[in-house]
């Protein structure tokens, strides 16, 4: 009963939280282009800084504007506050000023950034240990007492998106039979091999489209090329994997006028992705070590491989009993700790000689939607514009 209400509620933030990532479209304008400009890196453009994009940034600095609003992601997961939990009400309005407002909460907010890192300093060796979750845990207001209804009652649902990881040193030698079965079960490598593109049609529905579906269009380049345009009714949300960088430029964009360069985990992250659609048989050598767990998905048992490659955060695969891969988490550090993205694979089908999933679900602290391919072609030709980076869209 009480975990129903908690749900509910928590929907209805994470809905509102939706509405306002939509909302910052329309912050800043001149300051975008300053940061925008600042210096082509090979292959790219530097990522572009939150001080440089934003208006009144005290205490988040030195840090990328894509890991800044995984900040607030964080702020927002941990705090269970939706965005106008903390910032001023004008950024309903569409005010491009509003976000900077302060208030009450901001200044706590930023007292509270202060003193996890304090913490963190003085206690765990400057590594990010304590997070806004640790105390608040998807409350506003952290508990002081015990509860002793969890104390003497069934213990609370795991946290399937943790960072934690428990390795079984005994199942280390499964790593290479459990990619190979996976492989196997989705057509085998020589026909991966054999898929050079693929295109596809299909629905996006999510808390920014009120869930109803909307019109999306897939694009994949093997060996790791792969972009996402999502034709929302206000305008395209366009995600782009070149092989290299990341890119989101569209009408949920941080700042009008305004290509995002993904850094971190989450460039790290959009690799493992377009790996996955488009050249899953180069998975297991794309990580240099790889360690075992078990774990449940709802009430399936799982295989958990961990990926790691040095200086990145790592990447968990989800196999099922069948050798199926269920699920994908991934994390991006933050000024204020690990946000999660998750992925939810279902409805293989087979197509030629390879099966894919025909739906996945992309949960992370802004939004939750829910894909589904329709046409999909494979070795239909791919104009190598669809990896260029995107240029900014407007609301229409
Ligand atoms: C727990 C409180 C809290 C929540 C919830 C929160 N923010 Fe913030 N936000 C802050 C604080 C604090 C700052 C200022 C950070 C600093 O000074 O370094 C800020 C700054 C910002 C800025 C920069 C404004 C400027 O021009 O200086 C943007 C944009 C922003 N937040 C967007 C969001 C979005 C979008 C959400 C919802 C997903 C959100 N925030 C949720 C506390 C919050
Ligand atoms: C060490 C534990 C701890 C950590 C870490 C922590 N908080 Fe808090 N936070 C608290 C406590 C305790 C309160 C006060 C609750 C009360 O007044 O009952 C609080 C209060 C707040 C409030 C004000 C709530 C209100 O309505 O007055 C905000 C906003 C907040 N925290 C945000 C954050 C953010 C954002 C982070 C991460 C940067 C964070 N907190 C990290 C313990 C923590």
């Amino acid at each position: 009963m009480q975990v129903g209400v908690r749900r509910v509620i928590r929907g209805v933030i994470l809905c509102v939280a939706a509405a306002f990532v939509a909302c910052v479209t329309g912050v800043m304008t001149g300051a975008v282009t300053n940061a925008a400009g600042q210096g082509q890196a090979a292959g790219g453009q530097a990522p572009q800084m939150a001080e440089q994009v934003f208006k009144d940034v005290q205490v988040l600095k030195g840090i990328t504007v894509d890991e800044f609003m995984d900040t607030m992601g964080m702020f927002a997961a941990a705090t269970t506050r939706d965005c106008t939990g903390c910032h001023a009400p004008e950024i309903l309005s569409g005010s491009r000023e509003a976000f900077a407002i302060s208030t009450p909460l901001i200044q706590r907010a930023r007292q509270m950034t202060v003193m996890t890192n304090t913490i963190n300093r003085n206690f765990f060796g400057n590594q990010r240990r304590v997070t806004c979750y640790t105390c608040h845990s998807g409350v506003p207001f952290p508990h002081r007492t015990p509860n002793l209804s969890i104390q003497y009652g069934t213990p609370p649902e795991d946290n399937p998106d943790r960072l934690e990881f428990v390795v079984l040193p005994d199942r280390a030698k499964d790593v290479d039979a459990i990619f190979a079965k996976w492989i196997q079960e989705i057509g085998g490598a020589q026909a991966w091999a054999g898929v050079k593109s693929f295109t596809a049609a299909g629905t996006y529905a999510g808390w920014d489209t009120s869930h109803v579906e909307v019109p999306v269009d897939f694009f994949a380049q093997a060996p790791n090329q792969f972009t996402t345009m999502v034709h929302r009714k206000e305008g395209d949300n366009i995600f782009v994997f070149n092989g290299m960088n990341a890119w989101f430029a569209g009408v949920d964009a941080a700042a009008p006028n305004f290509t995002l360069n993904y850094t971190g985990g989450n460039l790290t992250g959009f690799r493992i992705d377009a790996l996955l659609q488009v050249a899953p048989q180069t998975v297991q050598k794309a990580y240099a070590q790889w360690q075992v767990s078990e774990d449940l998905v709802g009430d399936e048992p799982v295989t958990v491989l961990q990926g790691t490659n040095k200086g990145e955060t790592p990447v968990n695969l989800y196999f099922n009993d069948a050798g199926m891969l269920v699920r994908l988490v991934r994390w991006n550090d933050t000024a204020v700790g690990p946000v999660p993205t998750r992925f939810d694979f279902s409805d293989y089908r087979q197509v030629g000689a390879i099966r894919k999933p025909f739906q996945w679900v992309r949960a992370w602290t802004n939004n939750r939607v829910v894909y589904k391919l329709k046409d999909v072609r494979l070795n239909a030709p791919v104009d190598a514009n669809r990896f260029q980076r995107p240029a900014p869209i407007a609301l229409n």
